[in-house]
């Protein structure tokens, strides 16, 4: 007999290599390398689409109108308009965290209006889907439910029941008898992809698959497939915060700036549609070191609590941590206001961290944070009906960001009456009822604080 071949897989990109490797030199991870059985390709590769032929663009049927709205109108906007008929989606995110429920929900929503759609899971039995099912709400339509890991069964079924829209949960479970590794390995992962792909493109039926992330274990993680894939989402959360933030990675039908905002309750989960007021919920009034920031995300402005705590070190080295945005982006910004007014922060801790366990790497956070630390420093509270939005440049200059109107617009909307923004943004907003203060550079942002 042949001896068995060997090769191994980064588990967290899906690099091959021959030989065990500390480092990928793909993805730059730490011993991700995997040693599984090499693949072997049994008859010819099929394609994606079932013409074979050359087409005119001009003929090539149009697809706008191909889009299925899911019923969550948050969901709709992180794919880009609803889902596209004939896509591939992968939903990633922590075990736990709420993927199973969230497409469970969709499933609910697009089956009351009588599409047909299959849901696939292989680490639940039918009883316990039906369980949570129960706990969800009423499901008037007609779900398809299945419990299996095999997907040659699954392919034929699908070939069967002709879906419109199927759910693989989670891509984890799946494996076909043909390949010599374990579920979850990472030739397992992408190989029962490409199957799934053929078949969504084949038969023009979208499917979406769950991959959880995962950060320990042999289990090849959802990065594995993301550039196979048309859509992939991700599901974060805090730990203990209810909320949910849905967040597209990659979109070839939508931008991947967009968010959807969740709340997990005891019913499932709930459309968050005012983000804002939720992020600013139990914000203290009148207290140093707190700002409001008019962030975008996407089309859509969400106003967000920047905090931050400045105080005398008692050690040789400062302490500074920043959650929920850019640690070297805080340093660069302390390192301005020390330089630029001469405030001794390098004998100081220094904590920033962004409320609501969201992360946001946006340039216009730097005025919050920089306002934020200049309100903790000389423990002096900003106005609570005051927001802020800009970017700062390394010689103190602030500098104007994008869609500056759609930030003020938001901030009054949500009852704030003053807005301290770029002087040239300021400028170019002509029709509010906000009160503008525009400047040009951090040392009269800090002469508006003495
Ligand atoms: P689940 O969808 O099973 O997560 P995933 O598929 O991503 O692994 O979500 C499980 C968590 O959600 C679990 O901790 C319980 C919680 N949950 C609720 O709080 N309310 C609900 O109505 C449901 C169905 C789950
Ligand atoms: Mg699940």
């Amino acid at each position: 007999m042949a001896k068995q071949k060997n090769v191994f897989f980064c588990k967290e990109c899906g690099y091959e290599a021959s030989k065990w490797m500390g480092q990928c030199p793909a993805c730059k991870a730490w011993d991700t390398f995997v040693e599984e059985p090499a693949l072997k390709i049994k008859g010819k590769i099929r394609g994606t689409a079932l013409l074979a032929e050359p087409q005119l663009l001009a003929e090539v049927s149009g697809a706008e109108n191909s889009r299925i709205t899911t019923g969550f109108q948050e969901m709709d906007r992180v794919l880009g308009g609803g889902i596209v008929i004939g896509s591939l989606v992968l939903v990633g995110g922590d075990p736990g965290i709420g993927k199973s429920t969230l497409l469970l929900q969709i499933c609910m929503k697009l089956t009351d209006k009588k599409h047909r759609v299959l849901y696939i899971s292989g680490e639940e039995s039918l009883q316990q889907i039906k369980m949570r099912a129960d706990r969800l709400g009423v499901f008037k339509g007609d779900l398809l439910l299945l419990s299996e890991t095999n997907l040659d069964n699954i392919e034929e079924i699908i070939r069967k029941n002709k879906p419109e829209i199927v759910i693989v949960d989670s891509i984890q479970t799946m494996y076909k008898e043909d390949i010599g590794a374990a579920p979850g390995s990472v030739s397992q992962v992408r190989e029962t992809t490409s199957v799934l792909m053929h078949l969504a493109k084949g038969l023009g039926i979208t499917i979406f698959i769950v991959g959880h992330v995962t950060k320990e274990g042999v289990v090849a993680g959802p990065r594995v497939l993301e550039h196979m894939v048309d859509t992939v989402l991700y599901f974060e959360g805090e730990d203990k915060a209810s909320y949910r933030i849905l967040r597209a990675v990659k979109n070839r039908f939508g931008s991947t700036n967009e968010i959807g905002v969740f709340e997990m309750q005891d019913k499932g989960l709930r459309e968050v549609l005012n983000p804002s007021e939720f992020m600013l919920q139990g914000k203290p009034e009148d207290e140093p070191g707190s700002v409001v920031v008019a962030s975008m995300e996407g089309t859509r402005p969400i106003l967000v609590e920047v905090q931050a705590l400045v105080c005398q070190t008692n050690f040789n080295m400062p302490r500074r941590t920043a959650a929920g945005t850019d640690y070297n982006r805080v340093n660069l910004l302390m390192a301005v206001l020390e330089k630029r007014i001469g405030i001794q922060m390098s004998g100081m801790d220094a904590y920033v961290n962004v409320a609501g366990g969201m992360k946001i790497n946006e340039p216009a956070l730097d005025l919050a944070v920089v306002l934020a630390l200049l309100s903790s420093y000389r423990n002096l509270a900003l106005d609570e009906y005051t927001i802020c939005f800009g970017e700062i440049g390394l010689t103190g200059e602030i500098r104007g960001v994008s869609m500056a109107e759609y930030r003020v617009i938001e901030a009054e909307k949500m009852g704030f009456r003053t807005c301290i923004l770029p002087k040239t943004n300021a400028d170019n907003i002509k029709k509010t009822g906000m009160k503008l203060i525009g400047v040009k550079n951090i040392r009269e942002l800090s002469r508006l604080f003495t």
